[in-house]
């Protein structure tokens, strides 16, 4: 018995990169897996067949998988998306949120429809999906007069979790993408769906456009077996894990896979608390006061941004 035998899958952006990883991973676990891509370039310009490479590798070892062209970006398409599917497999436990475009400048020198592109298939993708993916599984906890099973895997970021330069817009949207995340665990809670957020890493078309990081490689390429620590899919066993029923009890967290190495995030949290005693603050007197009692420096202003 597989971890993921009799279950079916959608991961989207799975022509290349992380996401055919992840499609991979899943199809060996014994999931049937819809292979979603619009299959444009790195900038989201364009449309292709990408989708088609990652289903024929599948079915070459032995799994069975569909392809499908939708843009995540159009919520309409993606309601089409969840119900392909249905159609195409009678039903929907996992949905895997992955696709993604990078459009970098720094802000000052950043196109507004660059920033605007960038949200839509990162942030507003990731929503559409689960918005669909929700009616559904609502709709069959209620038909079953329970809960149901669904899993939900969507992708952050190290830009997301901590920022970095030159990528305001990617990094806004894979840090709403947590927000969402967290969000969407409390309000699936009671229908049996778990939320989860993955960090992946790898060298794909998205790090390749980093100077000096060397050619984009796919999943397929690194022999069965072998461990490359910028293989794209070493974080696809830790997303099949998080497809599956051992997980029941994970939901809305942050785990990030770097190399061979799983990390399980924490957010913010509370650092240091000061108290006025019941009067308001006074904006002249607060330097002082932040910087001995809350900053604990002697200098005032905010030294430790970064720490
Ligand atoms: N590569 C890394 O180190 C890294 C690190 C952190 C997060 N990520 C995230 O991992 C995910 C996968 O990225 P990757 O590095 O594998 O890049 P990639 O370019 O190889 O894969 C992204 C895929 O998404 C598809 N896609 C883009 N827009 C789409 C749309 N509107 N609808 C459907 N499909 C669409 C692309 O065609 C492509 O196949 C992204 O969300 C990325 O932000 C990557």
């Amino acid at each position: 018995m597989r971890l993921l035998d009799g279950k079916v899958a959608i991961v989207t952006g799975a022509g290349h990169g992380i996401g055919r990883g992840h499609a991979l991973e899943l199809a060996r676990q014994g999931a049937k897996v819809v292979v979603n891509d619009l299959g444009g370039s790195v900038r989201g310009e364009g449309a292709g067949r990408a989708a088609d490479e990652t289903v024929a590798l599948i079915e070459k070892r032995g799994g069975t998988a569909v392809p499908d062209y939708s843009d995540v970006g159009d919520a309409g398409q993606c309601g089409e998306l969840v119900q392909r599917a249905v159609s195409a497999f009678g039903k929907l436990d996992i949905l895997v949120n992955n696709a993604g475009i990078v459009r970098d400048a720094v802000i000052w020198n950043m196109p507004p429809e660059d920033f605007d592109a960038v949200i839509r298939v990162h942030l507003r993708g990731t929503w559409a999906t689960c918005h669909h993916a929700a009616k559904y599984w609502r709709a069959a906890a209620k038909a079953a007069g329970g809960k149901v099973g669904g899993r939900i895997i969507n992708t952050t970021s190290g830009a997301g979790l901590g920022g970095n330069f030159g990528q305001s817009g990617y990094a806004a949207a894979k840090a709403a993408i947590v927000g969402l995340t967290q969000t969407l665990a409390l309000e699936l809670l009671r229908t049996g769906v778990t939320v989860n957020a993955v960090g992946p890493a790898g060298l794909t078309r998205i790090t390749a456009t980093i100077p000096g990081m060397g050619e984009a490689f796919e999943p397929d390429e690194v022999p069965e077996g072998e461990f490359h620590p910028m293989d794209p899919s070493n974080s696809s066993p830790l997303v099949a894990w998080l497809a599956s029923d051992e997980a029941d009890h994970v939901t809305g967290q942050v785990i990030r896979v770097l190399d061979d190495r799983i990390i399980w995030m924490r957010g913010w949290t509370e650092r240091a608390t000061i108290s006025s005693g019941g009067r308001r603050w006074d904006a002249a007197k607060l330097g002082e006061v932040l910087a001995q009692d809350l900053f604990e420096t002697r200098g005032a202003g905010l030294r430790f941004a970064q720490s």
